[in-house]
C-alpha cells in the first residue's frame, strides 16, 4: 500500500535559521517559504536527490507545531510522509485494521497540492505519519 518516502518533516523554531543551515551550511537546494494556515505552519522544502526534508515553522494561533516546539525548543523530527496512490482507499483499509486517522478523517490539501492525511502516532510506533496521494 505505501510507496516511496516523500519527505521527513523537521519542526524548527526559526525557519530563517533552518533554511540557512540546510542551504548555506549543507549546500542543499531550498524552496521559497509557503504559508499553510490550514495546517498552522509555514513550510520550506529542502530538495535532496532521493527525498525531501520539510522544515516546519509554527504559524498562527493554536498551531500544532507550536506545542511541539514548546516541548522541543531546538526543534526535532515531527513526522514522516509516505506516498500512496489512493488516499481514501488507504484510509479505509487502515481504519478497518484499527488505525486511527487524525482529525475528521477527510484529506486536506498539503504543501504539494495533493490530498494528505495523518495517522495517530500511537498506532505507528510513536511516529506521526502523513500519507500523501501522488499520481501513480
Ligand atoms: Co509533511
Amino acid at each position: 500500500m505505501i510507496g516511496r518516502l516523500n519527505h521527513v518533516a523537521v519542526a524548527v523554531p526559526s525557519l530563517e535559521a533552518g533554511v540557512a543551515r540546510y542551504r548555506d551550511t549543507l549546500g542543499a537546494e531550498v524552496s521559497e517559504p509557503q504559508a499553510l494556515p490550514e495546517h498552522g505552519v509555514t513550510v520550506v522544502f529542502v530538495n535532496l536527490p532521493n527525498t525531501k526534508i520539510e522544515l516546519l515553522e509554527p504559524l498562527g494561533e493554536g498551531s500544532p507545531v507550536a506545542k511541539f516546539i514548546e516541548r522541543n525548543p531546538d526543534g526535532g523530527i515531527h513526522h514522516i510522509c509516505y506516498e500512496v496512490s489512493d488516499i481514501l482507499g488507504a484510509r479505509d483499509a487502515l481504519a478497518a485494521k484499527g488505525l486511527r486517522v487524525l482529525g475528521d478523517g477527510q484529506p486536506k490539501i498539503g504543501a504539494h497540492g495533493n490530498p494528505v492525511l495523518f495517522l495517530h502516532p500511537k498506532d505507528m510506533n510513536g511516529t506521526l505519519v502523513e500519507l500523501e496521494q501522488v499520481a501513480a
